[in-house]
């Protein structure tokens, strides 16, 4: 109860800053209630891709420990915060915190992923069945996300990104192992997501 509260209060500040960045412009905004399913919903997204790494199906017998960050959208550099001058940070940036565009990069993401994850159904894998009902779950939710927690309508629409399906190929193995690495890149990604969106909802890119 005491975590629904903080949403909430955070969400109407989001609602508010909303606002005063759209001066005129004819901007979707979340209205407070989806603003707050869409932080819990964020969360939960996080908390479910670190259960899918948990399970033993997806990485299982993968020796390698490596992490691939497949999307390519920029949401780690326009969701930093901004950053006082000179403090060395590599991620500093010449100009302000965007919102809106942390929020489109934050989107370009999501589709990305659920590209990614749909395509891979259509591929030879281990454990077919198993591997889907793991995953679909997840799928609901980024594709929940990208419907509810959008600003712009066709977000995540964007054809500078590869085609995600050329990850996969004839080798369930291969498959698997590209799946595995792709979801702990996510799985970081969704923490940057996570962080940018209590940036955002504390109001400090406003001060
Ligand atoms: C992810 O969340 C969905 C919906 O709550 C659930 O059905 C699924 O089991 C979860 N997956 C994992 C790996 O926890
Ligand atoms: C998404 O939005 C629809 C209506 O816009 C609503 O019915 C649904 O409950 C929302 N889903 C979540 C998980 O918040
Ligand atoms: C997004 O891309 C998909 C596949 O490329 C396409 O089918 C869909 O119509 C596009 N949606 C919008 C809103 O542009
Ligand atoms: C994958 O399998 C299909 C059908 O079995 C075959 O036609 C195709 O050449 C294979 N592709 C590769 C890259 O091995």
């Amino acid at each position: 109860m005491a975590n629904f509260h903080f949403y909430f209060a955070s969400c109407v500040l989001l609602l508010t800053l909303s606002w005063r960045t759209s001066t005129g412009l004819p901007v979707r905004t979340l209205d407070a209630e989806n603003c707050a399913q869409c932080s819990v919903l964020f969360k939960s997204l996080l908390l479910n891709i670190t259960e899918l790494l948990n399970n033993d199906l997806l990485c299982y017998g993968i020796r390698s420990d490596k992490v691939a960050l497949r999307s390519n959208a920029e949401t780690v550099l326009t969701c930093a915060p901004a950053l006082t001058q000179n403090s060395g940070c590599i991620m500093q940036r010449n100009s302000p915190f965007s919102e809106s565009e942390c929020l489109r990069n934050i989107m370009k993401d999501l589709g990305y992923y659920a590209a990614a994850i749909d395509s891979y159904f259509n591929f030879p894998l281990r454990r077919s069945e198993e591997e889907k009902s793991l995953l679909k779950p997840t799928l609901g939710m980024i594709q929940t996300l990208r419907k509810n927690c959008s600003l712009m309508p066709d977000a995540g629409n964007d054809s500078s990104e590869e085609n995600p399906a050329q990850m996969w190929g004839n080798d369930s193995f291969n498959n698997r192992q590209e799946m595995c690495k792709m979801m702990r890149g996510f799985h970081i990604r969704t923490i940057t997501i996570n962080r940018a969106m209590g940036y955002i909802s504390s109001g400090d890119h406003m001060q």
